[in-house]
């Protein structure tokens, strides 16, 4: 439980989702000070950018990556690549506080052993969204994803494993952890249109850190 000012302790730590999908609140609260400082310096070598879905649609996530691989969309599909199509460089390496932390809490939710080799980095400006999907362009999915929110709060919604299943709606803050893996790694889930607001940590906008064994 974590206690708040006033001494309750009424918000739980560690809440399950669903079999299989954990939220560890504010696990990477300590931590969330680097990760920012870390993405600066990514974003500065990879930039973020709006990509365009298979469909033709621009995303209104920004987003770009690090680690050895990273995920694009374009008129061609999803996928995996180990250059920046927008550079044509590697991605920045991942920093090793990055994998260590997700590999830390996938532990926590069950998932010994995960090592990342992709980190998405998505940045939500009010309004933004991304509407209900599945994480399945990793060719393991015996690995969990790892997801790490910083800045303004979010609705998360996580369904099932059917697009009809209709999803719950969790709220998701700066520092908090959500882990999804086993019977819960195909289930579906997305983000509600962020709403307007202002954190100290990023100003107007969330950023979000989803970890992948993608190789
Ligand atoms: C994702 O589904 O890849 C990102 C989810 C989030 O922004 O919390
Ligand atoms: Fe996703």
């Amino acid at each position: 439980m974590i206690d708040d000012l006033f001494g309750y302790s009424d918000v739980p730590a560690r809440e399950p989702l669903a079999d299989g999908a954990l939220l560890l609140r504010g696990y990477a609260g300590d931590a969330a000070e680097e990760l920012l400082q870390a993405i600066d310096a990514i974003t500065t070598a990879a930039p973020f950018r709006h990509m365009i879905t298979p469909g033709g649609y621009r995303m209104s996530v920004a987003m770009t990556n690090c680690g050895r691989v990273g995920w694009v969309s374009d008129r061609r599909g999803y996928r995996y690549q180990p250059t920046d199509p927008d550079t044509g460089r590697p991605w920045p390496a991942m920093p090793a506080a990055f994998a260590e932390l997700a590999a830390r809490a996938a532990a926590e939710a069950g998932f010994a052993g995960f090592v990342p080799d992709a980190c998405l980095i998505n940045r939500y400006a009010p309004g933004s969204r991304l509407s209900l999907h599945q994480d399945r362009d990793e060719p393991d999915l015996r690995a969990p994803v790892v997801s790490v929110s910083l800045g303004l709060p979010a609705v998360f919604l996580f369904g099932g494993r059917r697009r009809g299943d209709r999803p719950r709606r969790h709220r998701l803050a700066h520092g908090d952890v959500v882990v999804w893996g086993g019977p819960a790694r195909l289930a579906f889930h997305g983000i509600a249109p962020l709403a307007e607001g202002a954190h100290p940590a990023t100003g107007a906008c969330r950023i979000n850190l989803t970890f992948r064994k993608a190789l």
